[in-house]
């Protein structure tokens, strides 16, 4: 019996080795050799009130199937412990409206005004409700009646996979003759606790003894490396280099992101220190705090999230053991789907990736820079937004006004603008108001479309590059291993009627000169907004038609559909013509891919960024949580991006070809369901539905033919409005 078992077995072996190898494929350099943890800070509070029971679940549903459920334990008058992120209740709860009067009390050393816990019992505490504490997340949760959770309500009712005590104030409330040390040793009686944290050397050396040999870890936490440790006296910063001395009461350390990975005053990433080598060497883990995808992190991550976490566990020199984070459905995904990514790996093929300007999240929209940033990022298509100057030349440029994109308002040419309401309604100045000379003599200028939020991109590229031709633009594409150019065409109407140009021609005329026609197999992509423009090249050319849909609609009716279908193979469509918004939450999902699938038409979608404030609430202040849930939730078949790099590593990620065991972090999200979590009194105001697209909506008439006018200088300029003074403030696509 045995001998026929053997070769069973030896196959289930063999199979188990193989996932071992796979999973093993390249082990984290963590302490342990094991993946690094997430650690879930008062569970979601980038979404849900703090410590709250939604925030904890929410956690718990988004994240790694390990993830840590990390309490900050405050102590009440009666001596229960709940689970609360600030000593001051004020903070991220409505006591100030329940109780009346503030106390003034020290906290290490500082007089304190505020709410404290060990003036209220447990009883008294069920009237306050758990407030969203950092005013800029949405505060809509806020009428929810989130009651203050205690730690047993945590460990019992959430069943967390395990749990993480926060004591950040143990001498405090030793003042107050309340003690954490029996807290924690009566709790660990009741339930498992897996880590205790502390900034305080005393409390943790005060519990060392009594879990030594338990499952409960003890970490030592550091803030602020100028702050002073209150047992001994010495800044964080001094302690850190006396790592001996930590190992005698904790098993690993907890430390600022920065501690690691230093960022400077102007926001750019500096060498990484050897913390973590160190304390690795010194059998000390390490956990890393302070991360959120609502913040500046540092212009070195391009506003991407996932990025940052892959610094601090995927770097090829050390990994940290864990992070705390506010988002942690960002670190499930950066550890199980986009970490020991090899770069030989293709991924999946969808959704094709088409960049916005280039790369112009990174550099100057349509420079040298950003298109070449495109191409190394792996984007399918890369795209020129086709302009004309005065002298007949093509050019790409984001927009037709040179305010948007160049230094023309520090120029000598600032008295060029005109008021020409065909085109846009506030005065510009015009790329056909200047020769292609004098556009290259002013510098690029990146856009900033987040500026309101303080939002900017690196400055260190503000005016990074040089302006191409579209001569320049197809030379460069036709170098590079690219599936498509995308070339897009507006205002072609105005520029013949009035300045005498065919910008078909002129496109018609580029292309044939660069090769492209019979030379390359990359595919020529023509966009417009207006069907004329495309019925055009229909006529003259077999490219590949792309009808852009600016306007925001719900939805498209039959006529429509074929009238497109006679000039065009695809479309783009904005972002919230699928998933529709009111205040920036999901309120459902059109049908719009799906029937204009139906119609063979290509669907992509415009336009990604990386900026939190780009996109919903629902998508975590994650762009890739955004691009998974519109390529799996909503079936587009492309990505046009100001990030190129982002949406190609969302394609590359290891979790795509799980079938049916897509973990919770790579499931796309269910639109609507934030929005039916709000409370009566915070729910907006309803929204009037956005238009359904009719064939009158797409009908154009007949692109004007090419009338030589008398030559003139330039076209209408008005002086009277050389005195206006612009500020490039473009609005923002959400
Ligand atoms: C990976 O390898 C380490 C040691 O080589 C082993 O302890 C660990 O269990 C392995 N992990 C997995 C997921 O197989
Ligand atoms: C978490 O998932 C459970 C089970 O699917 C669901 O009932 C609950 O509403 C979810 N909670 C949140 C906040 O997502
Ligand atoms: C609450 O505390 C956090 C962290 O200390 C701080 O950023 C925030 O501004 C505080 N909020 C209020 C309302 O005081
Ligand atoms: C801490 O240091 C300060 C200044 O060096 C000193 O005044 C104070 O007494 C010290 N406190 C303790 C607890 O050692
Ligand atoms: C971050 O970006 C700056 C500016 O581009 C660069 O000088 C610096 O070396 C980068 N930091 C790291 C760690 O790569
Ligand atoms: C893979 O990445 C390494 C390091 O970033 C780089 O040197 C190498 O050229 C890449 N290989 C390919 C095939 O892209
Ligand atoms: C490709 O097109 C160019 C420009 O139209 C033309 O000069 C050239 O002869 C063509 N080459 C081939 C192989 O057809
Ligand atoms: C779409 O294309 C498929 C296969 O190419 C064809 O069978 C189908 O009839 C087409 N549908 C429409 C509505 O054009
Ligand atoms: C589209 O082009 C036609 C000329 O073909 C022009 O009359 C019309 O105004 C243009 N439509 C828009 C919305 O610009």
């Amino acid at each position: 019996m045995p001998i026929f078992r053997l070769p069973f077995l030896l196959f289930v072996l063999h199979s188990v080795g193989l996932v071992v190898a796979s999973r093993n494929s390249s082990s984290w350099l963590t302490l342990t050799g094991n993946a690094p943890l997430v650690i879930a800070r008062g569970g979601f509070p980038g979404i849900f009130p703090d410590s709250s029971f939604a925030s904890y679940q929410l956690a718990l549903n988004t994240s790694l199937s390990n993830v840590i459920l990390w309490c900050d334990v405050q102590l009440t008058k009666d001596g229960a412990g709940i689970c609360f992120p600030n000593i001051k209740l004020e903070n991220s709860s409505d006591i100030s409206s329940v109780f009346r009067n503030s106390r003034i009390y020290l906290v290490n050393g500082q007089s304190t005004r505020g709410w404290f816990s060990v003036d209220y019992t447990l009883d008294d505490l069920k009237s306050v409700y758990l407030m969203q504490g950092i005013y800029y997340r949405t505060n809509k949760f806020d009428g929810n009646r989130y009651n203050i959770l205690t730690v047993e309500d945590v460990a019992i009712k959430l069943k967390p996979p395990g749990l993480w005590l926060n004591i950040q104030y143990d001498a405090f409330y030793r003042q107050h003759k309340l003690s954490m040390r029996s807290y924690i040793l009566s709790a660990s009686r009741r339930f498992v606790i897996n880590y205790i944290s502390s900034p305080e050397v005393a409390f943790l050396s005060t519990i060392a003894e009594r879990f030594k040999g338990s499952k409960t870890k003890l970490i030592f936490r550091f803030l602020g490396s100028d702050e002073i440790e209150p047992s001994t006296n010495q800044t964080y910063g001094s302690l850190l280099k006396n790592l001996k001395f930590i190992k005698k009461f904790a098993s690993g350390i907890l430390v600022p992101k920065n501690y690691i990975w230093p960022v400077n005053t102007a926001l750019y990433l500096q060498h990484h220190t050897s913390i973590v080598s160190d304390a690795h060497r010194e059998g000390l883990e390490v956990f890393a705090s302070d991360f959120a995808n609502d913040v500046v992190f540092s212009y070195n991550y391009s506003y991407n999230p996932l990025a940052e976490y892959l610094s601090f566990i995927d770097n090829g020199d050390f990994s940290v053991d864990g992070v705390l984070s506010d988002f942690p459905v960002t670190p499930s995904a950066a550890i199980d789907c986009f970490s020991h990514i090899s770069n030989k790996s293709s991924g999946k093929a969808m959704p094709i990736v088409i960049s916005h300007n280039g790369a112009s999240g990174v550099y100057p929209g349509c420079t040298d820079l950003a298109y070449k940033q495109a191409v190394e990022d792996g984007a399918d298509v890369i795209d020129c937004s086709v302009q004309m100057t005065k002298d007949g030349i093509p050019i790409c440029l984001g927009s037709i006004d040179l305010l948007y994109g160049t230094t023309v308002a520090q120029s000598q040419f600032n008295s060029r603008s005109s008021n020409i309401p065909e085109i846009q309604e506030t005065p510009g100045i015009f790329t056909f108001s200047l020769t292609w000379k004098e556009i290259q003599s002013l510098k690029p200028a990146i856009r900033n479309p987040f500026m309101d939020y303080n939002l900017f991109r690196n400055p260190a590229y503000k005016n990074a590059g040089s302006f191409l031709s579209l001569d320049d633009f197809l030379a460069f594409a036709k170098s590079k291993s690219l599936s498509g150019v995308l070339i897009s065409i507006e205002n072609a109407a105005y520029i013949v009627e009035n300045l005498g140009l065919s910008v078909i021609d002129a496109v018609v005329d580029a292309l044939k000169k660069s090769g492209h026609n019979n030379q390359t197999n990359q595919k020529i992509m023509i966009q417009s907004t207006n069907s004329s423009v495309l019925i055009k090249f229909k006529e003259k050319t077999n490219y590949q038609l792309v009808y852009k849909i600016d306007e925001v609609i719900r939805d498209a009716d039959k006529a429509s559909i074929m009238d497109i279908k006679q000039f065009a193979h695809s479309l783009v469509i904005r972002k919230s013509s699928i998933f529709p918004l009111n205040s920036a939450f999901l309120t459902g999902v059109t049908k719009i891919v799906s029937k204009l699938h139906s119609f063979n038409l290509t669907v992509y979608t415009s336009v990604f960024r990386n900026e939190f404030v780009s996109s919903a609430w629902d998508f975590y202040s994650d762009p890739v949580v955004e691009i998974n849930s519109f390529v799996m939730g909503a079936g587009i078949d492309g990505v046009i991006t100001d990030f190129p790099g982002t949406a190609i590593m969302y394609r590359k990620n290891r979790c795509l070809n799980r079938g049916d065991n897509i973990p919770s972090y790579m499931r796309p999200v269910q639109p609507g369901n934030l929005f039916q979590a709000i409370s009566a009194e915070y729910l907006p105001l309803a929204e009037a539905p956005s238009p359904v697209l009719t064939d009158s909506d797409v009908a154009e008439p007949p692109l004007p033919h090419v009338i030589k006018k008398p030559s003139r200088s330039g076209p209408a300029a008005s002086p009277m409005l050389s005195a206006w003074s612009p500020i490039a403030a473009p609005s923002s696509h959400l």
